[in-house]
């Protein structure tokens, strides 16, 4: 069992909270608005879930998973977020976030930059390239025939570890992504970007919302990652 801290109980904070649970986690949920706005999702996710302020979330959590907006980590509390391992699975869209010039510049992957606003925080990358919807409805257990490989990358090893086993117990096969500076291979408008779990390209280009997803054999994962290209992310419009 590990405790789970989640900051964001939007679509990829409740998702993966109900994956823990699911799995024997202990799960510690926060958002911008305060427990009280939480009392929905935690009564469904039941007597393992408790909601929280956003810095209690992340001092209670062995791993603490960041889901929120790329534009909102530097609000986030870093002397709670100090020596901690944190899944993050952040990406930057510029229409939402801002344009942010070490990021357009590639002088470094988003990983590298959530690094700097959180200084002290040790941060692993998960999750981040798969549309929400996605994680529900390929999460399968372990040794099941078709589930789905998930891009790990880190720079600590234990870090990485850990969150390497927790990727396992939420229903995905972990794949090793490298380090962070290589995090690009699965960043937005990458090789390895949420398409790559779509049961129908046509139908997810057209509105992802309405593709059901389709399981990504851990070897398959393996040779986007290592055929990626790097994104054009100063001309990104998104
Ligand atoms: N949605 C996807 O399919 C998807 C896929 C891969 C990666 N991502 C990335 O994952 C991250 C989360 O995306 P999402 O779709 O889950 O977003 P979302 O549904 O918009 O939820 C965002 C959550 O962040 C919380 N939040 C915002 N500012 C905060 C702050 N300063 N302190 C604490 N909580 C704060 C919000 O709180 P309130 O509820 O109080 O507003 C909300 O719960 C983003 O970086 C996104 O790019 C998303």
């Amino acid at each position: 069992m590990t405790n789970v801290g989640i900051i964001g109980s939007g679509a990829i904070g409740a998702g993966i909270a109900r994956l823990a649970v699911a799995a024997g986690h202990e799960v510690t949920i926060a958002n911008s608005r305060g427990p009280e706005s939480l009392t929905d999702l935690v009564d469904e996710l039941g007597e393992r879930a408790r909601a929280g302020e956003v810095a209690e979330a992340a001092s209670k959590g062995d791993i603490v998973v960041l889901a929120v907006p790329l534009s909102a980590y530097d609000a986030l509390p870093v002397d709670a977020l100090d020596g901690k391992i944190v899944l993050s699975t952040g990406n930057y869209y510029p229409s939402r976030d801002g344009r942010i010039e070490v990021l357009d510049s590639g002088a470094a992957t988003t990983a590298e930059y959530e690094r700097s606003l959180l200084p002290g925080a040790v941060i692993v990358k998960a999750f981040n390239n798969i549309v929400a919807h996605h994680i529900p409805s390929l999460a399968r257990p372990a040794g099941a025939p078709d589930r789905s490989g998930l891009a790990v990358a880190g720079d600590d090893t234990g870090a990485k570890r850990a969150v390497w086993e927790l990727v396992g117990t939420l229903g995905f096969e972990p794949v090793d992504a490298g380090r962070l500076a290589e995090s690009w291979r699965f960043e937005p408008e990458s090789g390895a970007y949420t398409a790559i779990y779509a049961a129908d390209l046509e139908t997810f280009g057209k509105d992802y919302l309405e593709d059901e997803g389709a399981p990504l054999p851990p070897e398959r994962l393996r040779e986007l990652l290592a055929a990626s290209y790097r994104p054009d992310v100063a001309g990104r419009t998104v």
